[in-house]
């Protein structure tokens, strides 16, 4: 294979001659000198060019070449600590690959979100988009690399899907043929059944919920990691929740530094993100949000405001237990200690950000869960594979779905969750 350079790795060619391949993504001129910046999806990188130093072709062509042409460029690689990124490259020869046809629609100037989501195809090259979808792409492989390494087996579940899992006002249908089919709102039944024949099971992949949320932390479709664990109980489950997520950051924190300086991200704020994390009740929950003057009547839901609040009570994630049944699906186990709530948990992200997991022990009885079914009218017919996980053999079991771009969303500090996934689905978006 041939050489190649990316300006990732640029400190170990310090002093080396190197051709980097990338697209022109700035460009300033002091009179004789031109100060090109480029970009080949591993970083950003100042090329310095003086009149002279190349043929007088290609230095008028560089002059004048529209931004995000794509081009080759050789030179010599020197530390600079006035450099962004600490290096620069003395251009020594340049071809251009393709010159731009028209001006790039983004600019230097300040556009709105609107037009910026129109053009999302373009706006991910980028240098804020760089650092968060970089930094999605860590977070992913830490959270995969966690499971991993522990034997966990990963067992991808169907997209499409007869039945819901997640109740049914978010269902988005289709056609399976002759039959309607439903898009997965989460993989986590069928995690249930695949933990029963391989123990320690994780899934990862979408999930749709045609949900009529406008908020910044919703998407219509996102992207979760769901482990499912056999013989486990609610505070097994909050521990794998625990080490997972602080792994995630951990990660992120020593590999991402670049990145996260781009977005200006408060680094002590991640820093803190170590076990353990505060665990309180649903009740207790319910208290400090009136104590904080934010009033909340116990047995509700609790919506985005209220976890903001919530999560502005800690300086690390927290851990949310025994929410009511009345909130919480049908296969959440009853607390043995309080029949009014379930062995569910939520981790709610700080400064802010709220619900980041969702999760718990699982209904182990088949004849009771069968009954929940029938309350929530769940039509049974379809299920009757999952009643078999009950039926043969069952066990204390439980999982948690955690939201990458929930999670990507906080660790990178930004407001909104449109910008944690390369082509977001909204409500009022589907394009590009
Ligand atoms: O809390 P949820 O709905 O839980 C489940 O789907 C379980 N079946 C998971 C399981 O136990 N295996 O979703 C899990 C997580 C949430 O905590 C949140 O991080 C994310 O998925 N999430 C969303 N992210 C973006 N947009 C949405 N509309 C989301 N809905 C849930
Ligand atoms: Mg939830």
């Amino acid at each position: 294979m041939r050489q190649r350079y990316y300006i990732g790795d640029i400190g170990d060619y310090d002093g080396q001659e190197v051709t980097l391949e990338g697209w022109l993504a700035g460009r300033r001129s002091s009179g004789k000198i031109l100060f090109l910046q480029v970009r080949d999806g591993t970083g950003f990188i100042q090329c310095v060019v003086g009149r002279g130093d190349v043929d007088d072709e290609i230095f008028e062509e560089l002059s004048a070449l529209p931004m995000e042409s794509s081009l080759r460029v050789t030179g010599c690689v020197a530390a600079d600590s006035r450099a962004p990124g600490g290096f620069e490259v003395s251009i020594v020869g340049a071809e251009v690959v393709s010159a731009a046809a028209l001006e790039y629609p983004i600019t230097r100037k300040e556009h709105g979100v609107p037009f910026l989501m129109d053009h999302r195809h373009l706006w991910i090259r980028s240098s804020r988009q760089f650092a968060i979808l970089r930094i999605r792409t860590t977070a992913i492989r830490a959270a995969k690399n966690y499971f991993d390494s522990r034997g966990y087996v990963q067992l991808d579940t169907p997209i499409l899907t007869p039945t819901a899992c997640e109740g049914t006002t978010t269902l988005f249908e289709t056609n399976y043929f002759e039959e309607s089919a439903y898009l997965s709102q989460s993989g986590q039944l069928y995690n249930e059944a695949t933990a029963m024949a391989f123990g320690k099971v994780y899934c990862l992949g979408p999930a749709f919920r045609a949900e009529k949320s406008k908020t910044r932390r919703h998407l219509i479709e996102f992207w979760q990691i769901e482990p499912e664990v056999a013989f486990a109980d609610l505070d097994d489950i909050m521990d794998i929740q625990e080490e997972l997520v602080a792994e995630m950051v951990a990660t992120v924190l020593s590999e991402r530094g670049p990145e996260l300086a781009i977005l200006e991200r408060d680094i002590d704020a991640l820093e803190r993100v170590k076990a353990p994390f505060p665990r309180i009740t649903y009740s207790e929950a319910v208290e400090l949000l009136n104590k904080a003057g934010h009033s909340f009547e116990w047995g509700g839901d609790f919506g985005a405001e209220d976890e903001t609040v919530l999560s502005r009570e800690f300086d690390r994630p927290a851990m949310v237990t025994r929410y009511p049944r009345a909130v919480k699906p049908f296969y959440m186990e009853n607390d043995p200690d309080d029949d009014r709530v379930t062995l569910s948990v939520d981790m709610l992200a700080p400064e802010g950000y709220g619900e980041i997991v969702g999760g718990g022990q699982r209904m182990m009885d088949a004849t009771e869960l069968e009954a929940r079914m029938r309350e929530d009218g769940v039509p049974i017919d379809d299920y009757q594979w999952y009643l078999d996980t009950r039926r043969y053999g069952a066990v204390p079991h439980g999982g948690f779905g955690l939201g990458i771009e929930r999670v990507v969303t906080w660790i990178c500090g930004i407001p909104h969750i449109r910008e944690s996934i390369p082509f977001p689905r909204m409500l009022n978006r589907m394009r590009p």
